[in-house]
């Protein structure tokens, strides 16, 4: 009897090894699989500044009297913070200079022009965090800009797509020449990512560190992408198809690519951020089938056709807000 159940201890144990060992493999195989690329294809640092599209608007009086604002120095500015530097609260913020959520550098004339679409539900802290932060971040850039925060006010399903064209349309009827579409949960940590369009869609966000400053896939486009007016346009914006989290970005993405309009980014030193912590929303179970879906089907979905939707626009010291109703 002692004899025996040394053996099924043995044999227990082996078994308790083999399925630690298997669950040890798959991690290391899911670790890999989600490693993405470190060293992703970038612009080279060199020609950062031939490639942006140097626009602003023609509401923008510029002055005679003034030099050309320069950008050689914030491209080459080797400031950077660490992600638990970032101020989690702002007592003393100024809001000097800020006017509708807008600002012009005082000291010489802008070559940018950039609206700031900010897609936002029911994420108040992260708000307090992001208004303040980004303001003292681009008043550093010498850069025309302007944050519009498009706020879904209703209880339906959150979709980001149709804020997105809402957000896109107002701001090309302020006549932006280029859009940056801004998750409100993402803080740049690098002074010499500068907030501008360039000549391809380009995706800023590509090192964050919640995911390990690593970019998942070579087509992501979410978080933060600065794209032009013109193009957002020409691929006709987002799908309005994609409700909860996510799906809408990669769909975008396909519309760029069947455009073949190529994704560039900055260099890996110039493009890391911070991701400020939150639940995890509901996922969009459907949405790779929505994706699929959309690429068979590629009837009018998009900025062209808006579901019908109630919008307000309201001035803020910080930003203005377009509240959107589904
Ligand atoms: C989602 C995207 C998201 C990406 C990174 C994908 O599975 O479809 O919307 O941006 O993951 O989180």
């Amino acid at each position: 009897m002692p004899k025996c159940s040394l053996k099924n201890r043995i044999l227990q144990l082996r078994v308790i090894t083999c399925i630690f060992f298997i669950l040890c493999v798959k991690a290391f195989i899911h670790f890999i699989i989600t490693y993405g690329l470190y060293n992703y294809p970038h612009l080279p640092a060199e020609v950062l500044e031939t490639q942006l599209f140097k626009q602003t608007t023609p509401n923008l009086v510029l002055q005679k009297n003034k030099p050309d604002c320069t950008y050689d120095k914030i491209l080459n500015n080797p400031t950077t913070l660490l992600n638990w530097e970032v101020p989690k609260r702002f007592d003393d913020f100024s809001a000097k200079d800020l006017v509708n959520g807008s600002y012009v550098p005082a000291h010489c004339n802008p070559k940018f022009s950039v609206a700031i679409l900010v897609t936002y539900r029911n994420r108040q802290s992260q708000l307090d965090i992001f208004l303040p932060y980004m303001h003292n971040f681009l008043r550093n850039q010498n850069i025309h800009y302007k944050i519009y925060l498009i706020e879904q006010q209703d209880e339906k399903l959150w979709n980001k797509g149709v804020l997105y064209n809402i957000g896109a349309k107002q701001a090309i009827r302020d006549k932006f020449p280029c859009l940056v579409l801004h998750d409100v949960d993402l803080l740049p940590l690098d002074a010499a990512n500068l907030y501008a369009c360039a000549a391809l869609p380009r995706h800023m966000s590509a090192s964050i560190d919640k995911f390990r400053f690593v970019l998942p896939y070579d087509y992501l486009v979410g978080g933060v992408l600065a794209i032009t007016a013109d193009q957002y346009v020409a691929v006709d914006g987002f799908s309005n198809r994609f409700e909860a989290w996510g799906g809408e970005d990669d769909d975008f993405s396909a519309r760029l690519s069947a455009h073949k309009l190529d994704i560039v980014r900055f260099p890996r030193e110039m493009s890391r951020y911070t991701m400020l912590v939150h639940r995890q929303e509901p996922k969009n179970t459907q949405r790779k089938r929505i994706l699929s879906e959309n690429r068979r089907l590629g009837d009018k979905d998009g900025l062209s056709s808006l579901p019908y939707h109630n919008t307000h626009v309201k001035n803020h010291r910080l930003f203005t807000l377009i509240g959107v109703m589904l």
